[in-house]
């Protein structure tokens, strides 16, 4: 069976094909991006409308199918932005109509995990899940997937992106602020910012908004400082949920995963307790529609059914909302 998968959470538009044996045949995504400025929802929603048909042509041109070769479609269901997800709900649920093919809508996050499991060896794994909107350490325990740690305010890659914008740089920051702080030589002192198992971004973000306005520091040495500082504090919390759940896999997602410097930390965290820390391949750690055909595979082999009228977008569902019942 072939899953056609359609993710639409936020910036990205995606389409893939993915088989129930876990063969990704295609992965294509169109990404809303800005010169300045960060996301705004009627401009990313009016771009996913845009790209849908084309995006999802190319994934099936891609797997060399055509819709009649496909079983199942599944769309990111929850959580996300409002705007955005409605348009993948509404490709998802037309084609399904127009197909009479069953439809799963699926939980993003949860897409980001089970990927993971699919693409590397890892088993049971913690999942240091960092991108825009999103921060969490999420385990497997007692028939979920249990959130450890998470932000209290803002996802440290929308903490990272309105950093950059303050700075002058667009949409994502994320790529531009490693760029800088591959120059950055000298440690300023930033707040760090762990409460128990949970991190907070705000004060940070404040406190390094008056220091670049000051004047007094260069811009590659605050660009350097925040990723040691908030990476140290991500590290910190992972590091205490493999000992909490007694697990010696670390698993990244993400699109602030893709950041190298962030990686190396975790590999050597994971080197230094004897845990092997498992990073798939860049185009499966930010958002991307292979995911969500996967999940959508897992979740409707386990029996899930929905009916069209059932697929309602749930932009704020959590990670503990969702019975596990594929594992
Ligand atoms: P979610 O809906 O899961 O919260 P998201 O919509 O924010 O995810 P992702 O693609 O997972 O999207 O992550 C986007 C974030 O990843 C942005 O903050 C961006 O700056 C950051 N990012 C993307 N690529 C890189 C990179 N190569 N290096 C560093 N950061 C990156
Ligand atoms: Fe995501």
């Amino acid at each position: 069976m072939r899953c056609l998968g359609i993710e639409s959470t936020a910036h990205t538009f995606g389409a893939s094909v993915v088989t129930d044996k876990g063969k990704v045949l295609s992965n294509v995504k169109h990404t809303y991006t800005t010169e300045s400025g960060g996301i705004i929802p009627t401009d990313a929603a009016e771009h996913h409308v845009k790209f849908c048909d084309e995006i999802m042509k190319k994934a099936l041109d891609e797997a060399k199918c055509s819709i009649k070769d496909i079983g199942l479609i599944s769309f990111s269901q929850s959580p996300g932005i409002g705007n955005c997800l409605r348009i993948g709900a509404f490709a998802a649920r037309s084609l399904a109509a127009i197909t009479h093919k069953p439809i799963v809508g699926v939980n993003h996050c949860i897409a980001h995990l089970e990927i993971g499991r699919l693409l590397t060896s890892a088993k049971d794994p913690v999942l240091l899940y960092a991108s825009g909107a999103n921060t969490q350490v999420i385990a497997y325990d007692g028939g979920k997937y249990r959130i450890f740690g998470e932000t209290l305010d803002q996802g440290v890659g929308n903490f990272i992106d309105s950093f950059a914008r303050h700075i002058g740089l667009g949409f994502p920051g994320g790529p531009k602020v490693y760029e800088l702080s591959l120059k950055g030589k000298e440690y300023i002192e930033l707040p760090y910012v762990v409460k128990g198992m949970d991190v907070s971004f705000g004060g940070l973000l404040t406190n390094l908004k008056q220091k670049y306005d000051s004047g007094k520091y260069k811009v590659e040495d605050l660009c350097y400082s925040l990723q040691e500082t908030v990476f140290a504090m991500l590290i910190e919390v992972s590091e205490r949920a493999l000992a909490h759940c007694e697990k010696t896999e670390l698993l990244l997602g993400g699109g602030v995963a893709c950041n190298k410097r962030l990686q190396e930390m975790c590999h050597k965290m994971c080197d230094d307790r004897g845990a092997r820390c498992y990073v798939p391949e860049m185009q499966f750690l930010v958002d991307n529609a292979a995911m969500i055909a996967w999940q959508g595979i897992l979740e409707y082999k386990a029996g899930k059914r929905q009916d069209i009228d059932n697929t309602q977008i749930d932009p704020y569902e959590r990670t503990d909302d969702i019975i596990v019942n594929w594992r």
